[in-house]
């Protein structure tokens, strides 16, 4: 294949057509992963995507074979995800690259610091006669693992808000300050994070996540002045997240007003829930019931690439069982056979879309 890095450090490698200007597929999942992670999420689908081209043996098809590493999708770095993906279809401006991490750097500063430059992201875009996006990626979840089943096709990948909270107190002496006397930002953000909790739990279908928090100045004999926290929200309906992230944030101004404390947030993510392509997840479908297996569809809990990628070009994905649904941890696993099963599936789709199906 040719490879090579483009101007958002995606890595992309082409394998070539039978013949110039053919149509072309893409074959990809992302590169970066969470910290304190497992060792399959993203990267599977990019090496599984390597293993594919190589059954081929060279054997040119009457279509090219883009191969991606997204650069950045769970957007731990920046606050906000998809980077690289985004960037492919086209969808990075300057506002975005302005996007900054902890440390004040910006994804414009990165993408320098890596050697690229930032003013060219737009020619990652991907143009052309474009067939579509397929991904392999773990479920991550406990329902094939639950149903005993190797695979999955996706039907849609659900809609997801993430945003970041500050609650604003007076930090003060542990040992001084009477309790009557305090406005305490970090107890506020608890009675706040146990209300999430409450509300995620009332909502069918709904999940709601506190997962980073961060009290100031951090001393343990100082009250917390400020809080800040993250809040992530999804569900398959967009109004039913939209609504119960209407309803946290009043539950946060309640809760600050009761205490003398202010809370601020910001959104930094406001993604609608994506239906996978039919026409592709048809071929997926025949691709696993061909390996004999039973077909099963589902909606994908976590946010893929993939969601991004159907803004420009038809998109689906294929779920690989999660041993005990764990993902996000060290002890994410795989098992060989499935993997072996996602590579038939794989191939065949191959050879329906070549026209050259048994
Ligand atoms: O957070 C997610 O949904 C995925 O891991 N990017
Ligand atoms: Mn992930
Ligand atoms: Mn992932």
């Amino acid at each position: 294949m040719a490879v090579g890095l483009d101007d958002a450090g995606n890595l992309r490698g082409v394998y070539p057509a039978s013949s110039p200007n053919a149509r072309r597929l893409f074959i990809g999942s992302h590169l970066d992963t969470v910290p304190h992670a497992g060792a399959f999420d993203g990267v599977l689908g990019v090496v599984l995507a390597v293993a594919l081209v190589d059954l081929l043996e060279r054997r040119p098809l009457p279509f090219a074979i883009e191969v991606v590493g997204f650069s950045d999708e769970e957007g731990v770095g920046f606050g906000v995800p998809f980077i690289g993906s985004r960037a492919l279809v086209g969808s990075v401006d300057e506002e975005f690259l302005n996007h900054r991490d902890a440390q004040g750097r910006s994804i414009g500063d990165a993408l320098r610091d890596f050697g690229l430059d930032p003013s060219c992201v737009a020619r990652a875009r991907a143009d052309g006669d474009l067939i579509g996006y397929l991904e392999f990626h773990i479920e991550q979840g406990p329902v094939l693992d639950g149903l005993g089943l190797p695979l999955g096709v996706v039907n849609a990948i659900v809609g997801q808000s993430r945003l970041s909270m500050t609650f604003t107190g007076s930090a003060g002496h542990a040992g001084t300050t009477p309790m009557s006397a305090r406005r305490d930002a970090l107890v506020g953000a608890a009675e706040w994070t146990t209300t999430v909790e409450s509300i995620a739990r009332e909502t069918s279908g709904l999940v709601a996540t506190v997962g980073r928090i961060h009290a100031w100045p951090g001393a343990g004999n100082v009250i917390p002045g400020s809080c800040e926290l993250s809040l992530d929200v999804r569900h398959a309906e967009d109004a039913a997240r939209t609504t119960a992230v209407a309803v946290i944030l009043d539950a946060a101004r309640l809760i600050a007003g009761r205490r003398g404390l202010d809370a601020q947030w910001t959104t930094h993510l406001d993604q609608a829930s994506v239906a996978m392509s039919e026409y592709l997840s048809a071929m997926l479908e025949r691709g696993v019931a061909a390996q004999g297996l039973p077909v099963h569809r589902m909606n994908s809990g976590a946010g893929h690439d993939a969601m991004i990628m159907a803004e420009r070009m038809p998109a689906a994905m294929l779920f690989l069982r999660s041993p005990g649904g764990i993902s996000h941890h060290p002890d994410e696993a795989v098992l060989e056979d499935d993997v072996a099963a996602a590579l038939a599936v794989g191939r065949a789709v191959l050879d329906d879309i070549a026209g050259t199906r048994a």
